[in-house]
């Protein structure tokens, strides 16, 4: 695997690797888990080669944010991505992404301030900016996001469409851990007492499922069940519960069409976020034994 800081380099690279083959691309931000390996394998089954890239992106933080204690494992994620069979990895600096003078920003209007675009304005503008600079560096035929952050996939979807990126986006399923948590390289900044407290995530999203499965379909029951499993945890904070359509990221009042049940919530200091898309339940039998890991046949 070549590992490449430049943009330029990594634009040569690039076209010398695609050589009129299917160019996958997995972007991340490092401290790479199971769930970031899915989508390299993944791509790996169904592209001829596959570019990843590690940035710590700092436009999607904003100030205050965890930016500075964002887990950083480099020399680990590189042995990852060897291993799995990547070709090559874009590591940019900072100010390689963003030299001095930069003003150009991308921003998906509406949508963009949405869920996590609500609770951390300007998160999606700066998640679009690097994506669209990635994908101008890469030049992938097919880009791999995780579907546990669902609303980076709305926004990005939007994206792709409204300027003509002649990319596929390929959204993967949630791993989780073996008690349900949803991978995250945040967990890692979770202390044992919060690692058991964040499985409220999960299990609000259990309960949503449950009642799923008895063929409840109004929004306001749903998120109810929801409200009550928080509840439950004074140490938890929800950020939000939403019922919502998956592309727009607007409420829906019924999930019987297909709904994005997305939830975020602050276990001690970090953040997390989980999700279900209802529409997912009756055939992807792998998400449901996922998502009711504890209880596959409820
Ligand atoms: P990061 O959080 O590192 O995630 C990189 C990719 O891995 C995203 O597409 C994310 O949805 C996916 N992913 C994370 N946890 C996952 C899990 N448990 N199961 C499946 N996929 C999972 O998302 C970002 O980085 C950044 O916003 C980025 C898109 C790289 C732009 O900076």
């Amino acid at each position: 695997m070549q590992v490449i800081t430049t943009a330029s380099e990594m634009q040569y690279a690039c076209r010398a690797l695609k050589n009129n083959r299917t160019l996958g691309f997995v972007p991340t931000m490092g401290a790479l888990h199971d769930g970031h390996l899915s989508l390299v394998h993944r791509a790996l089954s169904e592209c001829a080669a596959v570019a990843a890239s590690i940035f710590v992106n700092p436009t999607q933080f904003a100030a205050g944010e965890d930016y500075d204690v964002y887990p950083r494992t480099f020399d680990a994620d590189c042995a990852k991505l060897e291993a799995a069979g990547v070709s090559l990895l874009f590591a940019p600096s900072a100010t390689e992404m963003y030299p001095p003078g930069a003003t150009t920003f991308v921003e998906v209007a509406s949508i963009g301030d949405r869920l996590d675009g609500a609770s951390r304005p300007g998160h999606f503008r700066g998640v679009a900016t690097v994506i669209a600079k990635l994908f101008n560096i890469v030049g992938p035929d097919r880009a791999y996001f995780g579907q546990k952050d669902a609303a980076q996939i709305a926004v990005l979807r939007a994206m792709i469409r409204d300027l003509n990126f002649p990319v596929q986006l390929i959204a993967c399923p949630i791993v989780r851990e073996p008690g349900g948590l949803a991978m995250s390289s945040r967990n890692r900044n979770l202390s044992a007492d919060d690692r058991r407290r964040a499985l409220i995530l999960h299990h609000a999203l259990r309960a949503a499922c449950k009642l799923l499965q008895t063929g409840e379909t109004n929004a306001e029951a749903l998120s109810s069940a929801i409200l009550t499993a928080f509840a439950n945890d004074p140490h938890v904070r929800l950020d939000y519960a939403a019922i919502v359509d998956p592309a727009t990221l607007l409420p829906v009042s019924d999930t019987a069409h297909g709904a994005l049940i997305a939830v975020a919530a602050w276990v001690g200091s970090t953040r997390l976020i989980d999700n279900l898309l209802t529409e997912n339940l009756p055939i992807d039998s792998l998400l449901i034994d996922n998502l009711l890991l504890e209880a596959p046949h409820v």
